[in-house]
């Protein structure tokens, strides 16, 4: 089973970069977890839907590709960065061939505030239902404070986190099956 995580933050510390790199780890036995790469997709244009640039044309070979997709979302003023919004607008066109419908998707993110990104979840889950995308409602993963489960080398040392995040991956596999 192949699946893609997508972290919504370009930072090179990302806590959120992390934790798709922490799932690679923890993936159930059959799944293989590849992290998509968000730097190289440029600002979305309607006039380039006639030549889709590369990378975001890459970006939804990638998602068409997999079995499911997991978002892990960095919460930016109470709602999701615009990297990860301009990423799915890309997968979400040209009209007729959206990327997400009907993908498993598990969403997560960890925050350094303590509601750690309920509320960017929350948007994200509107935008995903919308785009006829099989969200998966349980469990919710608003992960953090951050300095409290990472390491300083970004390892994810958290072990109720582990386990937790090791379930949801066998929710996601079910649902991908
Ligand atoms: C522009 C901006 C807005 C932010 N807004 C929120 C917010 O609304 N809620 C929150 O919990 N943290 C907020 N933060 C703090 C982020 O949780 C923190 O920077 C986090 O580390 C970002 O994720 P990353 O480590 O994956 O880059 C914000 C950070 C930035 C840069």
């Amino acid at each position: 089973m192949n699946i893609v995580a997508i972290s919504g933050s370009l930072r090179k510390n990302s806590f959120n970069t992390a934790l798709v790199r922490s799932l690679q780890a923890l993936a159930p036995e059959g799944m293989t977890i590849s992290i998509a790469d968000l730097s190289t997709i440029p600002l979305y244009n309607q006039d380039d839907e006639i030549e889709f640039p590369a990378a975001a044309k890459a970006f939804k070979a990638t998602l068409e590709a997999a079995d499911g997709i997991i978002i892990a979302t960095p919460e930016y003023n109470r709602s999701i960065p615009g990297v990860l919004n301009n990423a799915i607008d890309w997968a979400s066109r040209p009209y007729g061939k959206n990327s997400f419908a009907r993908k498993p998707v598990l969403l997560m993110g960890v925050s350094v505030g303590k509601i750690g990104t309920a509320v960017a979840q929350s948007h994200l889950r509107h935008i995903l239902s919308y785009l006829d995308a099989n969200v998966i409602g349980q469990p919710e993963l608003y992960l953090g404070p951050a300095h409290d489960i990472f390491d300083e080398e970004g390892n994810l040392t958290d072990t109720s986190t582990k386990d937790y995040l090791a379930k949801a991956l066998e929710t996601l596999k079910s649902r991908a099956a």
